[in-house]
């Protein structure tokens, strides 16, 4: 899979591209914690993925990319497609790594580098950027989530907000084809959250592919294009968002918007 624009080119685009999991099944021990979960994502979708704590939802996404191995199950991205059950080659790993950019609750930028190198480094390392390069496409990057000024500062002179657009700049930095976001917003305060989410709601304009875990109802409402609800392992129940939130076919989502609504 070779992209035919070069880093230097301010207009490259990379084209986004699908997310497929079938039959994904994760045990810990005797403890099944995802339950043949399968979820198509296609290109420039955004799906939220709700649903209590401890539904499954964090090691779903973690599976997809490979941080947390699946105990079985297929995962497909764009073209490469990854038999889980087998042994997956490190080619294949770093392959979906590269293509598949991931955004944590904990921003983990390095403390000890400025805002500017935290989203260069990475792309020299993993993509053989020159710095100069890099440090272009980090500005670039930098400018769009609105932190240009911030580029030279340590981390910790920028606010929760401003970290996790830096760690969303530094994602988007490899040319992910797909991005997965795991409760993005839930460590800021509200006001720090909404800089967040329109940043993210801008990329969803965009076209990028987006699976989002998401406690921020208004986002899973207003902003995806199809929500999926978990509970206990297992995807309960699917559709279009605003039907679900208007009248959701299943209890147990039911009694879960209802105590997050109500919060
Ligand atoms: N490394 C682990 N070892 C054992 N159990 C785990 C591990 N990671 C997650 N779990 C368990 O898996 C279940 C789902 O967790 P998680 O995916 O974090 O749920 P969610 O993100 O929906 O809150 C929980 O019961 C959790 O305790
Ligand atoms: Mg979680």
């Amino acid at each position: 899979m070779s992209e035919t624009t070069t880093p230097s080119d301010k207009t490259a685009q990379v084209r986004p591209t699908s997310i497929h999991a079938h039959g994904l099944v994760k045990k810990f021990g005797d403890v099944t914690v995802l339950d043949e979960v399968s979820m198509d994502v296609e290109p420039g979708q955004v799906v939220a993925l709700i649903g209590p704590s401890g539904a499954g939802k964090s090691t779903f996404l973690r599976c997809i990319n490979l941080l947390e191995r699946p105990t079985s199950g297929t995962i497909t991205v764009g073209d490469l497609t990854i038999e889980t059950s087998t042994t997956v080659s490190s080619k294949q790993l770093s392959d979906l790594r590269r293509d598949v950019g991931m955004v944590f609750q904990s921003f983990n930028l390095f403390p000890h580098m400025s805002v500017l190198r935290n989203v260069a480094l990475p792309q020299m390392r993993v993509l053989g950027r020159s710095k100069d390069e890099a440090e272009s496409r980090a500005m670039d990057l930098l400018k769009r989530v609105g932190l240009a000024e911030k580029a030279d500062q340590y981390p910790s002179r920028c606010s929760g907000g401003q970290q996790q657009r830096v760690a969303i700049a530094r994602a988007l930095a490899l040319d992910p084809k797909a991005m997965l976001f795991d409760e993005p917003t839930s460590a800021l305060d509200p006001e720090l959250g909404l800089e967040v989410l329109e940043v993210m709601r801008e990329l969803a304009a965009e076209g990028m592919t987006m699976l989002v875990v998401t406690h921020e109802m208004h986002f899973a409402r207003d902003v995806s294009d199809h929500l999926v609800v978990m509970a206990d392992g297992r995807i309960i129940e699917e559709g279009d968002p605003k039907q679900i939130f208007t009248d959701p076919a299943q209890d147990r989502t039911r009694r879960f918007l209802r105590a997050v609504l109500d919060r």
